[in-house]
């Protein structure tokens, strides 16, 4: 995704095309660049042979999925739903991890029958109504217990999860109540710790403090497991300001984490395989003059991408043609959603726009399309997919008809 004689490519396509050919806003994702983030993680993290189960909340996009498993990831999971689609997908059942804290009986019952590898509880009732379903059938299921480390993820903090004051898994004294509990259950196989403080973490940091935690109380519940999932939250850059996870001390730190335990990794990354391999594009709508600030009225909204109202998160905006010079100007990148939150970014400098000009919404691939709605009635935009210099729907274009 770059620019070549000042227009923006997709791989070796000119995005224009695109645009003339499916209209805007549009999702549009690259398979060499999910390629290459797989192979990116895969390489880094060799050493410690973990399994990769891809979070399927970050993006479910059926083809998406159907690349990623070509590629051997398995699946993290967090509804039946995604279950439905990881399995659709072609995953095998036995590379799905179900995560969650409030799975249904239904929900539950449905991820046993399948016999998906592991189910990572999150509270003590949701372990009985395990034990329930494992009773009821007389068999033993697999499951991870999620601990709660408190332990401060430094990111964003709507989208931090290992605090205590967060939802998310079990305190250490709970987590060693559960274990001592079910030591000899015959319907219940306490076979993985799992653990996920958060995403877009970029410091190497906070993973250090959670296998710190992890490390301590593994030690002090004298439990061994097979394996210990540590969740996803690797973090990528957003802009030129931003740093991006360093995978090798990453893997480094685990590496020292192993010497401790004889377990294996698993992995839940989202964002880190598909976050920079999808954009937004958008056409101008309309340019409103004020005196202190322009106003770029775009046709891509907050129910398109909702990360910067919701989280308040920045993602660079690029012109489709770049130009090679820029005006002192306030530019103000908004939706046309009747919400003062739909807005995307503000500049004091950029090249001058116009009506009609397109934009690039960077990366968009993760928690884009999945956190969409039809809100204010807006269809759905499509998801096209580049590969091969080939263009490929891989979701259509909601029409009004469809939604209402
Ligand atoms: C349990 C769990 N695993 C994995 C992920 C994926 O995180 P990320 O997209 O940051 O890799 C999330 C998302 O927050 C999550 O809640």
């Amino acid at each position: 995704m770059k620019y070549k004689n000042g227009q923006y490519h997709i791989e070796n396509i000119n995005a224009e095309k695109i645009v003339r050919k499916f209209g805007t806003p549009s999702y549009i994702y690259s398979y060499d660049k999910i390629k290459e983030n797989i192979n990116n993680f895969k390489k880094n993290f060799k050493s410690i042979k973990p399994i990769i189960c891809f979070s399927v909340k970050s993006n479910a996009n059926l083809q998406i999925l159907k690349i990623i498993k070509s590629f051997g990831l398995g699946a993290d999971v967090v509804s039946k739903g995604e279950l439905m689609i990881a399995l659709k997908a072609g995953i095998k059942p036995d590379k799905i991890v179900f995560s969650g804290v409030g799975k249904t009986t239904k929900e539950l019952k449905f991820a046993i029958d399948r016999k998906i590898f592991l189910i990572n509880a999150e509270s003590e009732s949701e372990i009985l109504e395990i034990e329930k379903l494992a009773k009821s059938k007389n068999i033993k299921v697999k499951i991870g217990i999620r601990l709660n480390p408190d332990t401060d993820a430094n990111t964003i903090s709507k989208i931090s999860t290992g605090k205590k004051e967060n939802k998310f898994g079990v305190n250490l004294q709970t987590f060693i109540k559960i274990l001592n509990k079910y030591k000899g259950s015959n319907y219940i196989k306490m076979s993985c710790l799992s653990v996920h403080i958060g995403s877009q973490i970029t410091s190497h940091k906070p993973f250090q403090k959670m296998l710190s935690i992890v490390k301590k109380s593994i030690q002090k519940s004298n439990h061994s497991f097979e394996y210990i999932d540590l969740g996803g939250g690797m973090g990528i850059k957003y802009s030129h300001k931003d740093k991006k996870l360093n995978y090798k001390i990453y893997c480094k730190l685990i590496e020292k984490f192993l010497k401790s335990f004889n377990s294996r990794i698993i992995f839940e990354p989202g964002r880190s395989i598909i976050g920079n391999a999808g954009v937004i594009i958008s056409r101008i709508i309309y340019i409103k003059q004020t005196p202190k600030i322009d106003f770029i009225i775009m046709d891509a909204a907050m129910n398109d991408l909702i990360r910067p109202a919701l989280y308040g998160t920045n993602h660079s905006i690029i012109p489709l043609h770049k130009k090679k010079t820029r005006i002192s100007k306030k530019y103000e990148f908004v939706g046309p959603i009747c919400e003062t939150t739909d807005k995307f970014m503000l500049t004091k400098s950029y090249q001058k726009l116009k009506q009609n000009d397109y934009l690039i919404i960077c990366d968009v691939g993760a928690y884009g399309m999945v956190l969409s709605s039809n809100y204010n009635l807006r269809p759905k935009a499509v998801e096209i997919l580049v590969k091969n210099s080939k263009l490929k729907i891989i979701k259509k274009r909601q029409s009004i008809t469809d939604i209402i």
